[in-house]
């Protein structure tokens, strides 16, 4: 039986708890996709208020193909300094960070980008091989800046998830059609990050329960990749306002068979009972964004016995207005120290 509070081990990461700060875009890039100071004091912030392993929110690889004006871009432009800041900062407060890596796919908006989305059938071969160094880089970048992994963002209708899902790729080569065909971009970045930052550098993977039509192909297709940990959300997170329950636990148990690498759960987790439902349902990492947004502090309060339930409404309202401004609860007033001079009247 796995306890909340205990030491964990996640692939080459010793946690100090079994608690993950789900990758939640923040909006503190600069409208060019720079980072910011803010950015960095809002991973810190987290790990100060005892979350175990912080995942930002999804950095994109390829500077052209952004999801929105607050995303910041990881390629070369990526202020070191700030990068380490960011890690050093997590470190001093015991926590772990990791990079989420993403490209956007059909979700990145023409009125960001000059540029039309582009779906899976719209990639050339040589474009793939491109993506693929992409992400080479992204994850170089966070090692040499002293991070402790990236994940890899299958999830929500991004790229990757585009060509895992079925309904999306159109492909009619060896990037589409069957369930292996469908994960090969993943598995050749999979593969070649690991190739490039080693076995020390924690490798994970975000996917849909319910995008590819296959959860227990896909877990084992993930555990053959040898990830380290594979973080289960759904394509359709954001219809499921009001919901606090784990919407997408029931999906996973019926899909875990033989599956042994570790699992983290995100979606409805509000509560201190129910991440232990969670854990003791044989998940082993419980994860949380929404009720982070609205209380940083919340896994803080949850370990020193203070609250045991999120303030957060699930209302979603943070998801509506994030793409305009800096991401926080519509309910609550969370102080974000400095945003005004970051965002001035954005803010
Ligand atoms: C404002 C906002 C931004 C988000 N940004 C990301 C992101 O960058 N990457 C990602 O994988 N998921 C993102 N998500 C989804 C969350 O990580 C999570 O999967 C989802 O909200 C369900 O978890 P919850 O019930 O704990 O909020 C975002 C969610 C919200 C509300």
């Amino acid at each position: 039986m796995y306890e909340l509070w205990e030491q964990a081990q996640l692939g080459p990461l010793t946690l100090k708890n079994r608690t993950v700060r789900s990758a939640t875009n923040e909006h503190l890039s600069e409208p060019d996709g720079r980072l910011t100071r803010v950015w960095a004091d809002t991973l810190i912030e987290l790990a100060k208020n005892q979350v175990g392993l912080v995942i930002t929110g999804h950095f994109s690889v390829d500077g052209s193909q952004r999801a929105d004006e607050g995303q910041p871009v990881m390629d070369s432009r990526a202020d070191p300094e700030l990068l380490r800041l960011a890690a050093s900062g997590v470190h001093a407060h015991g926590g772990k960070l990791v990079a989420q890596l993403s490209h956007s796919g059909p979700k990145a908006p023409p009125a960001v980008n000059g540029l039309p989305a582009k779906n899976p059938a719209d990639f050339s071969l040589e474009e793939l091989d491109r993506l693929v160094d992409q992400f080479v880089f992204a994850a170089r970048l966070c090692q040499q800046a002293g991070w402790d992994g990236v994940q890899i963002h299958n999830a929500h209708g991004y790229l990757l998830s585009s060509f895992l899902n079925p309904r999306t790729n159109l492909r009619t080569d060896e990037y589409g059609d069957s369930l292996e065909n469908r994960f090969r971009l993943t598995s050749r970045i999979l593969t070649a990050v690991r190739r490039a930052c080693g076995k020390d550098f924690a490798l994970l993977v975000k996917l849909d329960a319910n995008g590819c039509g296959d959860l227990h192909g896909l877990l084992n297709l993930f555990q053959e990749a040898d990830v380290d940990g594979a973080e289960v959300s759904g394509v359709d997170f954001s219809a499921r306002a009001g919901v606090k329950e784990p919407f997408y636990l029931r999906d996973l148990e019926q899909a875990r068979d033989g599956i042994s690498m570790p699992l983290i759960l995100v979606g409805g987790i509000f509560s201190l009972q129910t991440a232990q439902n969670v854990l003791a349902a044989g998940i082993p990492f419980v994860s949380f964004s929404r009720a982070l947004i609205c209380q940083p502090d919340f896994i803080a309060r949850m370990e020193a016995g203070v609250q045991e339930e999120s303030a957060c409404l699930a209302c979603n309202g943070c998801y509506k207005v994030y793409r305009q401004r800096p991401v926080r609860c519509v309910q609550h007033t969370v102080p974000i120290p400095q945003l005004s001079k970051v965002f001035g009247s954005r803010g």
